[in-house]
Parts: C-alpha cells; structure tokens; sequence
C-alpha cells in the first residue's frame, strides 16, 4: 500500500491547528517557495493549503505520469478554470470531458498545420509598423511594448481585425480582463461584479466590449470567406470528422478565439521581453544571433521560407523558455480519484502543482541551470532532454494547443525586431524581478534601450 504523505513542511502550529503559512509564502513569492520546497523535501513534496492537500511534483518521470500516462485522473482545478470561463466561455482551454475530447479533436490538426506561418507573417508585419516607430536610444518599458505588438498581432491574426481603432480596443480589454483573471486567479477573496472595481466587475466590463467585436468578426468571415486564410478561419474551418461532423457554432468559435488570445498573447509577449534581455547579458550569444539573422535573410522581412535558415535563433528562443518559462506553473490540477504518484496516494480532491520554473532550474537536467547556453537545444542535445523535463508548452493531452504555431510567429519576429535594432538595459535599471502573474513578467517591467543596428 503506497504511503499517504510525501515529506513536506509541517503543515500544523500549536496556536490554532492548521497552517496559512504555505499558502501565503505561495502567494506572496511562488518562485522562492516552489524552489525551495523542491530542494528541500524532494521529488514528491505535500503541503497544506488553507483545507486543501497540496503536492508539488518536481522529477519528470512523475511530470510525465501526471499529465500523460495518469492524465484521466487528473483535471484541471475548477475555480480557476470558473475565472477564465467568465469571459472565454466554454472552450479547449477552460473544458474537460468529452466536451474538451470534441474540441481538442477538431482544432489539433489545424492547429498543428500552417497556422504559426500566417500568425508570423501578420506579427512580422506589426514589428516593422511598432519598429516605424521608434528612433535611435529610444527607451521602452519592454514588456509592455512586447503585450501590445502581441495584442495587435493576435488581434489581427486570431480576430480577423485590421482597423486600428477596434484592435486597440480589443488590445485595451484584453489587458484588461487579463489583469483582472490574474488577480482573481492569485486572490483569496473574491468580490461579486456589482461592488465597484471589482476584478469580476473588470472581467465582465471586458467581456461586454469583446463579445460584439468578436461576433461581428465571426459574422464577417462567414459571409466573406478571405484570400489569405488566418486562424479565424482555422477555427470556422474546423470539423469533427471523427465524430458528428459538425463545426463550431458562433458562440463556440467566439468562446475558441478569445480564450486563445488570452492564452497566447501574454505568453509570447513574456518570451520576447525575457529573450531581448538574455540577448544583452550574453553578447556571445548575440553577437553569434546578429550574424545568422543578417547573414540568412539581410535587410529583408523574415518570412516562413527562411525558419530553416534560422536554426540558432529557435534555439535561442528555446533556452529563454527554460530560462524564464512564461508559464511558471502549469494549471493546477486536482485528482478526480485516489491515484499514485511517486509511491504516495493523492487522495480524490488533493491538488497537484507542476511548476516547469522548478523543472527547467533543476541541476540533475540542466547543468549550471542559469547559464544562457543555446548550445542546450541543438537536435542532438535536445534529445537527451528526460521527457517531463523541459515543459514550456505543457505536456500530454491538454499540451499547449498553439505551441507550435507560437514558435513559428516568434522564430520570425524575433529576427525581424533585431534586424533593426540591439537592446541594452537602460541606465538605472537593475537585473529585473520576474514576477509570476498569468505568465512570468519584469516586476515593474524592465526599461531598455534599443539601439538602431541599420537604417532601414
Ligand atoms: C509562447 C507562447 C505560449 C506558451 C508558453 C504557452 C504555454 C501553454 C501551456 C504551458 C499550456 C498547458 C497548460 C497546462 O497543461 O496546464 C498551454 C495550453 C494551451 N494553450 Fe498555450 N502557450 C503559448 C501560446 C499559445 C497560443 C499562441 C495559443 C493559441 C493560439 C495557445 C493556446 C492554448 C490552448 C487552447 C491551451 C489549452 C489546451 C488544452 O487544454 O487542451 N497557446 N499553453
């Protein structure tokens, strides 16, 4: 009979029984708390949170067990999915079941296509317009200047919107609501939408702007099929073929588009800023990107023709991954029966926490885990990766759906914003704090400078 509790804190003090502790060391500072607890105590760690049995796996075997060969055990926890399901709707990303089965079947194949080429393409095109912009020395709070040109890409790509107005108030409520979902998600108490400025106030005040646009989009794009086909019409083109034939209804393609545009804006926002500042602490590494980039493609915009030219920078991408994972913990899970992990049972209810920070910062895969080594992700290396140990995108069933598709739009903006210019800490600005949020960001941003590399 496997044991019940993993080693873990003491999760009992003498005054008034339980402990808040953990969960406020969780709260307050998730990175140092979730590394700690994985040195200290080990593969399999058990804490209490508040009344909830918690259990931090932390070796890519158990990883691998969680979100893959024990998967049906598992879903994901249901109050966070409440938040996202607020705005989005019922979608792959907020479902589970034989909906999500449905959903997952029908887009995974057009999503694993050719979507990331036109998502590039249009984020390309939004570098140069951002980049336009900008003058010698000009100073920018990175992150947010990264969210906004993965606002309008996204908005572009996934929305079908170009006028600049509308995708700027698709950008404002996005932010918006994505700052509210953060900070219902991190919060304890939760105040209904009626009490002012509320965060739930906040997400419905988004929800109301976006569902018209976002209808009016659909409506469009049914009745005025484009040239250029983008992720919207992936989505209004995809059909369970395995099953009832049908496609998705407009209110599910609606629930489909803004919940992907949440889960991918921020996140290739994260990689871009955390890339950029690598990139000026390692000029070994830049000096080595700068030549691929301007030695395969010149002064000319990167198009998907061109990734197989591009092996070094992709790898860059794939080491700031590691390096500053933009999803810092996967979405909590909860076991849906007893199951066994590691020899210990987590009970039905106990919840499961996978932080790819831990994994990705973790000597026994990764050697010297701070050092910005590239060198980690030629084909060769990669493949001596453990399975479970490198996570950026997740893993099994519920693996990030547009992963790949997100790697092809930042394999071609990353060349395209540094064809142009080289980025340097402003004066003043200390070694950025990564703050985890939704995705891993600069605590107060990070202010940088960019540099014009060529006129254009
Ligand atoms: C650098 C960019 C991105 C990162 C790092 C990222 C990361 C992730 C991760 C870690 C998961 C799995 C979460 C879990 O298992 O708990 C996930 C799921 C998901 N992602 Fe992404 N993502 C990115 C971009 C995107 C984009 C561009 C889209 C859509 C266009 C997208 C759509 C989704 C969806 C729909 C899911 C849920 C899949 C499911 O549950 O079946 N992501 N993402």
């Amino acid at each position: 009979m496997p044991n019940r509790y993993p080693p873990g804190p003491a999760n009992f003090n003498f005054w008034c029984g339980g402990t808040w502790r953990h969960a406020w060391h969780l709260w307050s500072d998730a990175l140092s708390f979730s590394t700690h607890m994985a040195r200290r105590y080990g593969d399999v760690v058990f804490y209490r949170l508040f009344y909830y049995d918690a259990y931090q796996i932390n070796h890519p075997d158990l990883v691998r067990e969680v979100l893959v060969t024990k998967a049906k055990s598992f879903v994901k926890e249901r109050r966070v999915m409440g938040v996202i399901r607020d705005t989005a709707g019922e979608s792959v990303l907020t479902t589970e079941g034989p909906t999500w089965q449905r959903l997952r079947r029908m887009l995974l194949p057009a999503f694993q296509s050719s979507g990331g080429h036109r998502l590039g393409e249009i984020g390309v095109r939004h570098v140069a317009e951002l980049t336009d912009q900008w003058h010698d020395d000009q100073t920018l709070a990175v992150n947010a200047t990264m969210t906004d040109l993965l606002l309008r890409t996204a908005g572009e790509a996934l929305l079908g919107i170009r006028d600049r107005s509308v995708i700027a108030t698709v950008a404002d409520a996005m932010s918006r609501y994505s700052l509210a979902a953060t900070s219902q998600i991190t919060s304890v108490v939760r105040l209904p939408g009626w009490f002012p400025g509320s965060s739930q106030s906040q997400i419905e005040r988004a929800r109301r702007t976006l569902e018209p646009i976002v209808d009016a989009a659909i409506g469009d794009r049914r009745r005025r099929p484009t040239s250029s086909p983008d992720l919207l019409d992936l989505l209004l083109g995809a059909v369970d073929e395995s099953g009832d034939g049908q496609g998705l209804s407009d209110r599910q393609a609606r629930a489909e588009a803004v919940s992907m545009y949440f889960a991918g804006h921020h996140t290739a926002a994260a990689t871009l800023t955390w890339t950029l500042y690598l990139l000026s602490q390692n000029p070994d590494v830049e000096r080595r990107l700068f030549a691929e980039i301007d030695g395969s493609i010149g002064d000319r915009p990167p198009t998907p023709a061109d990734l197989v030219r591009l092996p070094y920078t992709e790898q860059v991408l794939k080491e700031s991954m590691r390096i500053y994972p933009p999803a810092w913990n996967l979405f909590l899970r909860e076991a849906v029966e007893p199951v066994e992990i590691g020899g210990y049972t987590i009970p039905r209810g106990g919840w499961v926490f996978i932080f790819p920070w831990v994994l990705h910062h973790d000597e026994r895969s990764f050697p010297e885990p701070w050092r910005f080594d590239p060198e980690r992700f030629t084909p060769d290396s990669a493949e001596r990766i453990p399975i479970g140990a490198y996570v950026p995108f997740g893993l099994g069933g519920h693996a990030c759906l547009g992963g790949r598709m997100a790697m092809v739009a930042l394999h071609l903006m990353l060349p395209a914003l540094l064809q142009r210019y080289r980025f340097s800490l402003a004066p003043g600005q200390g070694e950025p704090v990564p703050e985890p949020l939704i995705s891993i960001r600069p605590k107060r941003d990070m202010r940088m400078i960019a540099r014009l590399r060529k006129r254009s």
